[in-house]
């Protein structure tokens, strides 16, 4: 696939796997995927199995990422991880404001945004998540609701720290439900965010940026959802929990 942004694919596996686990779908995930060097693979394991898979995939293509990550760097946060902690294990990515945590734990745009900080401020790369719900786009709301999100979660990064970070386009509608945007839903969105980033930074950070599409990404789509100019890659949920089905989407999206 020709595009100038390098495909950028991850697994979210939410709140799933044990290490033993965990360990079965890296390594067979590094079997299947071992050679592939056209899209960036990154995992993100629950916490607990960070370390184990970060041992298990050393010297290999695959890049860890956590599913979240305090705005603190230290002290009482109970149940909350910081920035030094991640790194002890290599992780290179952090997935930030998944509307499962702007829904379960009440994330709003502005600590979203601290926590983007955070994340550039350790040397690593955000992954931010935005997307409408059915109602919000049945209402015609989508481009409002996108372009709050986005001006709220990405508020303050330097055009550098832009450039570096990753934008998940996940249509809550779409999230573990099997309905898929269409290609040219996704597309349109994707444009949209990219606007939006081109008149809060510029036009050429906007270029730089890699936007992700989510919400049940499935080897039978993910090649007609990556040939769509403006989508760079996924963010995989369901789909990433087993070797099959994820080496598939990395394949066929070549
Ligand atoms: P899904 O989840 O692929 O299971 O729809 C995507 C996500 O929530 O990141």
């Amino acid at each position: 696939m020709n595009k100038d942004r390098k495909l950028i694919i991850a697994g979210n596996w939410k709140m799933n796997k044990t290490v033993a686990e965990a360990l079965d779908l890296v390594n067979g995930l590094k079997r299947e995927l071992g050679t592939v060097k056209e899209v960036d693979i990154v995992v993100c394991p629950p916490y607990t199995a960070l370390e184990s898979v970060s041992k298990a995939i050393i010297d290999s293509n695959l890049r860890l990422g956590a599913q979240n990550m305090s705005a603190h760097n230290v002290g009482a946060f109970t149940g909350e991880v910081a920035s030094v902690m991640l790194k002890e294990f290599s992780v290179r990515y952090v997935i930030l404001g998944h509307s499962e945590r702007r829904q379960h734990q009440k994330e709003s745009n502005a600590l979203i945004a601290q926590k983007a900080l955070a994340v550039h401020a350790a040397a690593l790369k955000p992954i931010v998540c935005v997307g409408e719900t059915l109602a919000e786009r049945e209402g015609g709301q989508t481009e409002q609701v996108l372009e709050t999100q986005i001006r709220g979660s990405l508020a303050g990064l330097s055009h550098d720290q832009m450039e570096e970070s990753v934008v998940a386009y996940e249509p809550i509608w779409a999230i573990g439900t099997g309905k898929t945007a269409s290609t040219q839903q996704a597309q349109d969105a994707h444009a949209f965010i990219r606007q939006v980033l081109a008149s809060m930074f510029n036009e050429g950070v906007a270029k730089q940026v890699r936007i992700q599409y989510g919400g049940s990404v499935k080897p039978n789509n993910a090649r007609e959802l990556m040939s769509q100019p403006d989508v760079d890659g996924a963010l995989v949920g369901g789909a990433a929990l087993t070797v099959r089905d994820f080496a598939d989407i990395i394949k066929n999206s070549i």
